[in-house]
């Protein structure tokens, strides 16, 4: 089996973040969410792997380059603009041939990886398997309707839902989904969307099986998605200590201190994670963080973030708490008279001040 992510998109939720790097590679519990993606992926099995990617291919291909650091072969598929799901699919078509495929998108982050369902899928016979998952609002959700085991009809955002079953975003097809895509026209919203090309193969009399997903699934396309995604991976992590931790400081609960961190003097109680060279000190680091590498924290108390890499935040009197801060932000206090908030903020940022 081949893998497909899908690692595009506008990313206009997580704006500023998206105007300078892809949402894909921030880093939750210190590993950016493409990369957990890939590892599942490789976990499962599948090394011959395509991303489809958007404006910022560069970043990613930069970032993942050939796959071999996970000893993975990636091939990048170019999408000129985000024209939907099934369209990310149609034009991956050279890419994937005959050959049966699992796609994830890239932004989603789920308990337990894929190589229990890619493993159901693969030895099956089925055109396509979708993974659901119970939720407690189904109004808010692609939801299928399935019929002695299999999936008979989908409906986007249903008023009435048939079921409590949503889509996750992990869908698994053989070569039956191009005449799918080919044959869908494009939503009211102008994209090609993978729920038509699903309800196409049901309706042509395809086997569609669901595939029930029991653990946790999110999909970090908002800031607090992405923080909530940073909680439950942290809460998975066990203890690691690598880095420096002087006498005066404390460490309690699950923390990772990573190569060359050092905490001096400060309060890290886990569960959190301390990145490569990331200095923390007279700061506390509360349950629920994760600084990246190369920052500096002092003076400061941070609790349930993610702090990108090379920041650096001091002296700071009020906890920071529920903040998402990209690469190389300063949040220091201000120096000179007049006494006054002094900011550089880039489009759509949202500060929160007491
Ligand atoms: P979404 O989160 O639905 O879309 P988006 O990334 O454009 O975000 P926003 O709504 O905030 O503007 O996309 C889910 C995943 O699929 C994400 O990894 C981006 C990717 N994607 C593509 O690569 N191509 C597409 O045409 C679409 C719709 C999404």
């Amino acid at each position: 089996m081949k893998g497909l992510i899908i690692s595009g998109g506008k990313g206009t939720r997580l704006r500023p973040i998206t105007y300078t790097s892809a949402k894909q590679l921030v880093p939750v519990a210190n590993r950016p969410v493409l990369f957990r993606v890939l590892d599942a992926m490789v976990e499962a099995g599948i090394t011959d792997i395509g991303i489809v990617v958007g404006d910022t291919a560069p970043i990613i291909e930069a970032a993942v380059g050939d796959g071999s650091a996970w000893g993975a072969e990636v091939t990048y598929i170019r999408q000129e603009a985000p024209l939907g799901l099934a369209h990310a699919v149609k034009i991956s078509e050279d890419y994937l041939t005959n050959d049966r495929f699992v796609m994830f998108l890239g932004d989603n982050v789920i308990e337990g990886g894929i190589t229990s369902l890619v493993k159901q899928f693969a030895a099956s016979d089925w055109n396509a398997q979708i993974v659901l998952k119970r939720v407690e609002d189904p109004r808010r959700f692609g939801v299928a309707e399935l019929q002695d085991g299999r999936i008979v009809r989908l409906v986007e955002k249903p008023k009435d839902p048939p079921s409590d079953l949503a889509l996750v975003g992990i869908y698994m097809f053989d070569h039956h989904i191009f005449e799918a895509v080919k044959a869908i026209k494009p939503s009211w919203r102008g994209e090609l969307e993978i729920t038509d090309a699903i309800q196409y193969l049901t309706e042509q009399g395809y086997q569609v099986y669901p595939y029930i997903h029991e653990g946790w699934w999110i999909d970090t396309g908002k800031m607090e998605d992405m923080l909530e995604a940073n909680r439950l991976i942290l809460e998975t992590n066990e203890s690691r200590m690598e880095g420096f931790v002087d006498a005066d400081s404390k460490v309690n609960g699950r923390v990772v201190i990573e190569k060359d961190a050092e905490i001096i003097n400060s309060t890290v109680r886990g569960p959190a994670i301390i990145g490569e060279r990331t200095r923390v000190v007279n700061a506390y680091i509360g349950p629920y963080s994760s600084i990246y590498h190369d920052c500096l924290i002092a003076d400061c108390e941070i609790e349930h973030s993610i702090i990108m890499e090379h920041c650096k935040i001091t002296d700071i009197h009020h906890r920071i708490e529920d903040s998402l801060i990209g690469r190389n932000v300063e949040i220091v206090r201000s120096p000179a008279k007049p006494r006054a908030y002094k900011m550089v903020l880039g489009d759509h940022s949202k500060v929160g001040i007491l």
